[in-house]
């Protein structure tokens, strides 16, 4: 029964038109997507925070994975912010974001250069310089959240 279900809902799926080829069935899809990007991208971040703030023990190993996974996953969300039907308010994502969509994806490269600058810090030995990155990069998610984001 599962099986026969599973398979009818794949069956539907092809049947449905392609949202930006083949990575999204429909919005709701591409909502869920973003949704998740942003979970990964929160996963990552909090283990590093507790890394660099000595809530856990600092493994220079550890924060480079993590660095490395932020420099890919803050890529993800955004281009299911503009699949047709995920680009109005839905979830807590607000209708502000398509009225500021040149300000929001500005918003977007900058939290996406911030996560590479990370990356590059965490590759050395530089306590320091990681920390400094690490809270230059996170200042993003507030700044966006403040404005972008319902709560
Ligand atoms: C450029 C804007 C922007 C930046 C930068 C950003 N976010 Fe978000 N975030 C959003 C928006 C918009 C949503 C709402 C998405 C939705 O509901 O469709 C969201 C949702 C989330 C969610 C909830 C996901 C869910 O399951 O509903 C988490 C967790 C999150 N962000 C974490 C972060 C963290 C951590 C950072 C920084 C490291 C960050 N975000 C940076 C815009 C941003």
């Amino acid at each position: 029964m599962k099986k026969l279900f599973i398979t009818s809902t794949i069956l539907a799926s092809l049947s449905l038109p392609l949202f930006a080829g083949s990575a999204f069935t429909d919005s709701e899809d591409a909502i869920e997507y973003r949704k998740a990007s942003f979970q990964l991208i929160r996963h990552n971040m909090m283990d590093l925070g507790d890394m660099i703030r000595g809530n856990v023990p600092y493994d220079a190993a550890r924060v480079q994975k993590r660095a490395n996974a932020l420099a890919a996953v803050t890529t993800l969300p955004w281009e299911a912010f503009t699949v047709p039907g995920a680009d109005k308010a839905s979830g807590d994502a607000k209708a502000d974001i398509w009225a500021n969509l040149q300000d929001f994806n500005s918003r977007a490269d900058k939290f996406q250069q911030d996560a590479l600058q990370l990356q590059t810090a965490a590759k050395g030995t530089d306590q320091a310089a990681v920390k400094a990155a690490f809270a230059a990069f996170a200042k993003n998610c507030k700044a966006c959240h403040d404005k972008y984001k319902a709560d």
